[in-house]
């Protein structure tokens, strides 16, 4: 994939929700999920909701995946993520150590791309593979 500005685009939006008031960090994500019947990309977005009692915070990325999975989507491409405090992004957010496990149990490591934005022209590509080396598989 080499146009990400919709996926950019839509986490932006996506992050217009996110719910954190202990950190003050916003963060929104959007994953790939192929097209859908329209023929458009099909596209599953999240935002980081926190809670008071921390631990049961969970992050934008998992938050889309766990969103599209549980709507029956499985084959995934490709998620962008943006971050920052309040306003507009200043720099790059990249997925936690639990999120890229969760990448890792529905992503094909060498394809899937990490897309980590600051805006719908300025972002940083990686896969999977690179931000997750020698990772734990499905047993
Ligand atoms: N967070 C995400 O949503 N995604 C990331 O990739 C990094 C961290 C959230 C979790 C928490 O709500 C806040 O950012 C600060 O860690």
């Amino acid at each position: 994939m080499t146009d990400y500005e919709e996926l950019i685009r839509q986490a932006l939006k996506a992050r217009e929700n996110a719910y954190a008031p202990y950190s003050n960090f916003y963060v929104g994500a959007a994953l790939l999920a192929g097209e859908g019947k329209d023929g458009r990309p099909l596209i599953y977005t999240g935002c980081n909701i926190e809670n008071a009692a921390f631990s049961p915070t969970c992050c934008a990325e998992r938050t889309a995946f766990f969103k599209a999975v549980s709507e029956g989507c499985r084959a995934f491409q490709a998620i962008a993520i943006v971050g920052g405090g309040q306003g507009a992004p200043a720099s790059y957010t990249m997925p936690c150590g639990v999120c890229r496990q969760v990448m890792m149990e529905f992503c094909n490591p060498e394809t899937f791309e990490i897309v980590a934005a600051v805006s719908e022209s300025d972002y940083q590509v990686y896969k999977l593979k690179e931000l997750l080396p020698e990772a734990f598989g499905a047993l």
